[in-house]
């Protein structure tokens, strides 16, 4: 079923700025034929493709929809990355190629290209995606984005490790410690142990936002939270295990655009069942790390978790943390053997804290408030800041700065 795409008014037609960089002549055509039909008469269609972008782009007056030919190169990620630096957060940018691969169409959506369209270019297909690109509630969504918290993704590679134990006390460091606005997130909307371990009632609306992002609304969300303070809020749930919550992996969007405005970070606390809004999380995250102890089992899927990361976001590096060390110290394998099987080295060790534990588990509080200066909370310290980008950034990703 089609759906009716609303034109640009004259004035918004005249308020935007076009800039296509193609690289033949059948494609140089039909974009100006488009151009032209749409009435957007200070579009510019340039030779060059992706590579002559960047030089293309006036830093006073820069592109609000962009569109760039990635040829035939099959990995056009790094053209990409380079190009972002150039663009401001608005500008929707689409891409046309000539390859017509499934895996790296879900790439360019995944990192946040509107569209991509394979050459030769049906004229009809270009021109629902210019529209769309161009609606200007779709660029208000591409600004309110970039506004958005910092996104921090926490899954362990196995049950039990402790990522909801880092997960919070990395937030509980990031809020009581250094002030910011930390949201908590907890995706397991029926087994979920965030709110329980600090001691709180989950909130009402999570499961609403998730099942219709269309509702999404700041109340919504408010109502969904609740906190130990005005900086550490727990968004979480406790949904009955005899009824299966259909969620809308969409709902990731404006929800995160919704979050935006109030918080500094979001850290969410993935379940392994990496179901779709798992995975459109992991794709947009700023920042990832896969938690695990120093098991076998753990090794593995460590390894094999990084690797859906690397498909899910391409060059994003995840952290490794290793929690619990030591807690059974005959059946762990040794850090180097462990870096090796997983072929990356692990980015901290958080020790097993006897004492802590005993606290946590009493006082539902979380592992740096527990036991302060304790060696576990040390390290949980100098991983908040890390996560919180002291330490290198990854490479820039259009993810950071459009939504798809
Ligand atoms: N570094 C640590 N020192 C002592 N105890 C810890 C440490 N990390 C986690 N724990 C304890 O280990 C248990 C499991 O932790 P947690 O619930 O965070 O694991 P999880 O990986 O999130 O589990 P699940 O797979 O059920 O989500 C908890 O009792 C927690 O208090
Ligand atoms: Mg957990």
């Amino acid at each position: 079923m089609g759906f009716e795409i609303k034109l640009p008014s004259a004035s918004e037609a005249a308020e935007l700025r076009f800039l296509a960089c193609v690289q033949d002549a059948e494609t140089r055509d039909t974009v100006s034929r488009l151009v032209a039909e749409l009435g957007w008469h200070g579009a510019k269609v340039a030779e060059g493709g992706i590579a002559a972008a960047a030089g293309m782009i006036d830093p006073a007056s820069p592109p609000t929809v962009l569109l760039v030919d990635l040829g035939d190169g099959a990995d056009p990620f790094a053209a990409l990355d380079g190009l972002a630096e150039h663009c401001p957060p608005e500008t929707r940018v689409l891409a046309v190629g000539s390859a017509n691969d499934v895996t790296l169409y879900r790439r360019l959506i995944a990192i946040g290209i509107g569209d991509y369209l394979v050459k030769p270019i049906a004229a009809e297909h270009l021109r629902e995606a210019l529209l769309q690109a161009s609606r200007p509630s779709e660029r208000k969504e591409a600004a309110a984005a970039a506004k958005r918290a910092r996104l921090f993704a926490m899954i362990g590679a196995r049950g039990g490790v402790g990522t909801s134990t880092l997960a919070t006390g990395i937030g509980w460091c990031l809020s009581e410690e250094q002030g910011k606005r930390v949201a908590l997130f907890d995706l397991d909307l029926q087994f979920g142990n965030l709110a329980l371990g600090l001691d709180l009632e989950p909130g009402r609306g999570l499961r609403e936002a998730l099942e219709h992002p269309e509702r999404i609304d700041s109340l919504l969300i408010a109502g969904a939270m609740n906190g130990t303070s005005d900086r550490l809020r727990v968004l979480a749930a406790e949904e009955a295990l005899d009824d299966q919550p259909l969620l809308d992996p969409s709902a990731i969007d404006p929800l995160l655009a919704s979050l935006g405005e109030g918080f500094d970070f979001v850290i969410a606390d993935l379940p392994r069942g990496l179901d779709g809004m798992a995975r459109r999380l992991l794709a947009r995250a700023d920042k990832i790390a896969i938690v695990t102890d120093l098991s076998l089992a753990a090794m593995r899927d460590t390894q094999r978790l990084a690797a859906l990361v690397e498909i899910l976001q391409p060059g994003a590096k995840p952290l490794v943390f290793v929690n619990r060390a030591g807690a059974l110290p005959r059946g762990e394998i040794a850090r180097a053997e462990f870096e090796k099987g997983i072929g990356r080295k692990v980015d901290g060790i958080v020790p097993f804290d006897v004492k802590a534990a005993a606290v946590m588990a009493q006082h539902a509080k979380a592992l740096p408030a527990a036991a302060k200066s304790g060696k576990a909370a040390i390290e949980l310290r100098r991983l908040a800041t890390l996560m919180a980008g002291t330490a290198k950034e990854p490479p820039r990703s259009f993810l950071k700065r459009w939504l798809g």
